[in-house]
C-alpha cells in the first residue's frame, strides 16, 4: 500500500465519490443550524438531517463531504490514551432516497481496496444481526466467505445519536496485525484493543427516532456513510495513533519546539503534548466557525478546552501565551481543505 498524507487521503475520497455522481459540498459549520439537540456538529450526517427526513430538498440526492466534527464525551481520556481526541474529520457519502445498500457496500469496498490499496484479506465486514440483505450483498456479490462476516447487535451495529434519522449499519474493520493486538485468545473483530480497527461505517438510514426511543419508518431510504479521516490515515501510514498522523504530528512538533520537550520521552509530558495538540485543533476550528468562550453551551466547551490546553502548557513549563502560535500551524496544515481557516486567521491565530 502506498503511503499517503492525510490531506491526500481526503482528496482521494471526495474525488472518488464525485466520480460516482456525488456533489462535493464543503464542510458545514461546527455550529448546528436549527437543531437544538446538538451543541456542536458531531458527525457528517448531523447538518443534513432535513435531507434524510425529506423535509428539505438536497442540492443533489448524492452528496459527499469531509465534515469537521467535535465529540467531547471522552474528554477526560484525551491525553491519557493515544487514541482519544475531541476533534476529527469525518468523510461521508450520502444518499437521500437515491442508492441504498448495494451501491454503498460495493463502493466502500472498491474505495478501500482499489483506491487506497488496503489488502482485502485484512478487511472484515460486519452487519446488523438479522440484516440478511446486507449479508447477501457481502457474501454473494462481494464474495466474502460467511465466516469473515461478523454479526453484531444494536449496541454496535445500529447507528443513532439522540433523536433523528438512524438505522442498522454495516461496518468494515481492518486487521492491523498481531503487534497491535491484546494477545488474548478471544481477540477478534469487535475486540476493544487496537488490532481490529473499524474504518468504515455504512448506515442504512431508514428510521426516525423521536428522541424517546420511538422509531418510525422514514419516507425514503438513505445512506449515511462515515469514515474517520484520521483513522484511515493511521491505517495507511501504519502508525500507532492519531497523534502520529502526518498533519497532527506537525502540530505536535510545534508544541514540542515551544516547550523544549520531545514526544515519547516521558509519560507526563506526553499527556500534556497530546492534550494541547488535540485541543488546539478543536479550538481553532471552533473559533473559526464563530464560537466565543462563555459560561454556557458550546462557549463553555470552548472555554474548557482552552483552559485545559493552557494548563498543560504550564505543566510543560511554557510561561507565555503560546496557543495562538500553534493555531498558525493548524491553519497551515488544514487551510487548503478549509479555506475558512485562512479567511478567519485574524480571529483564531497568526
Ligand atoms: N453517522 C455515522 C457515524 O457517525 C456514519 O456517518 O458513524
Amino acid at each position: 500500500m502506498q503511503y499517503r498524507g492525510l490531506n491526500e487521503l481526503r482528496e482521494a475520497y471526495l474525488a472518488y465519490f464525485e466520480s460516482k455522481d456525488h456533489l462535493r459540498l464543503p464542510s458545514f459549520s461546527l455550529i448546528p443550524q436549527n437543531d437544538a439537540s446538538l451543541l456542536l456538529i458531531n458527525s457528517g450526517m448531523a447538518p443534513m438531517k432535513p435531507y434524510f427526513t425529506g423535509e428539505q430538498e438536497p442540492p443533489r440526492h448524492r452528496v459527499t463531504t469531509c465534515q469537521k466534527c467535535i465529540r467531547t464525551g471522552d474528554i477526560d481520556n484525551v491525553g491519557k490514551t493515544a487514541r482519544h481526541g475531541t476533534y476529527f474529520e469525518m468523510l461521508g457519502n450520502f444518499s437521500f432516497g437515491d442508492y441504498f445498500k448495494r451501491e454503498a457496500i460495493h463502493w466502500s469496498w472498491e474505495f478501500l481496496t482499489d483506491v487506497v490499496g488496503l489488502d482485502a484479506d485484512r478487511l472484515y465486514p460486519s452487519i446488523y444481526e438479522d440484516d440478511e440483505e446486507a449479508f447477501a450483498i457481502w457474501h454473494n456479490e462481494m464474495g466474502i466467505p460467511s465466516e469473515r462476516i461478523f454479526r453484531f447487535g444494536k449496541a454496535d451495529n445500529f447507528w443513532e445519536h439522540g433523536s433523528g434519522p438512524c438505522g442498522p449499519c454495516s461496518e468494515i474493520y481492518y486487521d492491523r496485525g498481531e503487534k497491535y493486538g491484546c494477545g488474548k485468545p478471544s481477540c477478534t473483530v469487535g475486540c476493544d484493543c487496537d488490532r481490529y480497527m473499524e474504518v468504515w461505517n455504512n448506515v442504512f438510514s431508514q428510521f426516525d427516532n423521536d428522541g424517546k426511543g420511538n422509531y418510525t419508518e422514514l419516507k425514503q431510504k438513505n445512506i449515511d456513510t462515515g469514515m474517520g479521516l484520521e483513522r484511515l490515515a493511521v491505517v495507511v501510514q501504519d502508525v500507532d495513533s492519531l497523534f502520529e498522523v502526518d498533519t497532527v504530528r506537525n502540530i505536535m512538533k510545534h508544541v514540542e519546539e515551544i516547550a523544549g520537550v520531545t514526544y515519547h520521552s516521558n509519560h507526563e509530558s506526553d499527556v500534556s503534548l497530546r492534550v494541547i495538540t488535540d485541543h488546539i485543533r478543536s479550538t481553532t476550528m471552533m473559533i473559526c466557525d464563530g464560537v466565543i468562550p462563555s459560561n454556557e453551551g458550546r462557549g463553555y466547551v470552548l472555554r474548557r478546552l482552552l483552559r485545559r490546553a493552557a494548563r498543560h502548557g504550564k505543566l510543560l513549563g511554557i510561561n507565555r501565551p503560546f496557543l495562538v502560535d500553534i493555531c498558525g500551524t493548524v491553519i497551515r496544515e488544514s487551510g487548503d481543505a478549509y479555506p475558512e481557516l485562512v479567511r478567519s486567521r485574524s480571529t483564531s491565530g497568526r
